[in-house]
């Protein structure tokens, strides 16, 4: 079994008692690499420390979290932001993009962020991490902003129809993130996710959120990958170790 984990937050307080066994847990469930998701400029510094205590297995993205987006502070988080990705190199920017879901009211400065951290990605030749909730056509039509032939990366957490996924590949070279939500009894965008092409999808927890069933509700973890898999195996009917190596190879041509 082999399996890259595109989405982590392995930066979280819910790790800080036990973070060795997780990381060898999500070895011995055959994690190859871990793509570390950045919120908020305040931790990028232990995102970085991740990556140098894991060496050659832990890598940090750079980003601002739309939720972390706030008019009083967010041209601050812009600074940092510049200053940081100039410091030292990541995998990729995000996780960025567009939340309605938690706070309309930033809209306006969410779209400032957003555009800001596509334009630096492009600039730095790095493929993006999306994120999207409740503003699939707000990010849509920040991403048309841009030259399509230059637009890479993942939207992370998808569970949109296959309408939504034709609609981001039309605005670059992009890449579904698939998560615990497929495992879930009443996910409906799974019953048609098999018209998203294979090559098209990575595997992701987003932990320590969004466990996949039989483990719902917990702490989530890269060692929970295979459930994922599994699920996607049935849906695309592969094997489990047909669905590793596929969306390896898929994240190993974004990303690496
Ligand atoms: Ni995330």
């Amino acid at each position: 079994m082999e399996i890259i984990e595109t989405h982590a937050h392995l930066d979280d307080p819910q790790y800080a008692e036990d973070l060795d066994a997780v990381v060898l847990r999500a070895k011995q469930a055959g994690v190859e690499k871990i793509l570390l998701a950045s919120v908020t400029m305040h931790d990028i510094g232990k995102l970085k420390a991740l990556e140098k205590q894991f060496p050659d297995y832990v890598y940090a993205m750079i980003g601002v979290h739309p939720q972390e987006v706030k008019a009083a502070s967010y041209k601050e988080e812009l600074d940092a932001f510049d200053r940081e990705i100039e410091k030292d190199n990541y995998i990729a920017v995000g996780e960025i993009g567009m939340d309605l879901y938690w706070d309309k009211t930033t809209k306006a400065e969410q779209e400032i962020v957003f555009r800001h951290q596509v334009a630096a990605a492009i600039d730095k030749n790095l493929p993006i991490a999306i994120h999207a909730r409740d503003a699939f056509q707000p990010t849509v039509d920040i991403l048309k902003e841009f030259d399509k032939t230059k637009l890479r990366g993942v939207l992370h957490c998808f569970s949109g129809a296959p309408e939504n996924a034709q609609t981001m590949m039309s605005l670059g070279d992009f890449y579904f993130g698939i998560g615990g939500v497929s495992t879930f009894k009443n996910a409906k965008f799974t019953e048609r996710l098999a018209e998203i092409p294979l090559e098209r999808i990575v595997l992701e927890t987003d932990c320590p959120y969004l466990a996949p069933t039989p483990h719902r509700g917990e702490r989530n973890e890269p060692s929970f990958l295979p459930f994922i898999a599994g699920k996607l195996a049935a849906i695309y009917g592969k094997t489990i170790e047909e669905i590793g190596k596929i969306t390896t190879n898929n994240a190993e041509r974004l990303f690496f």
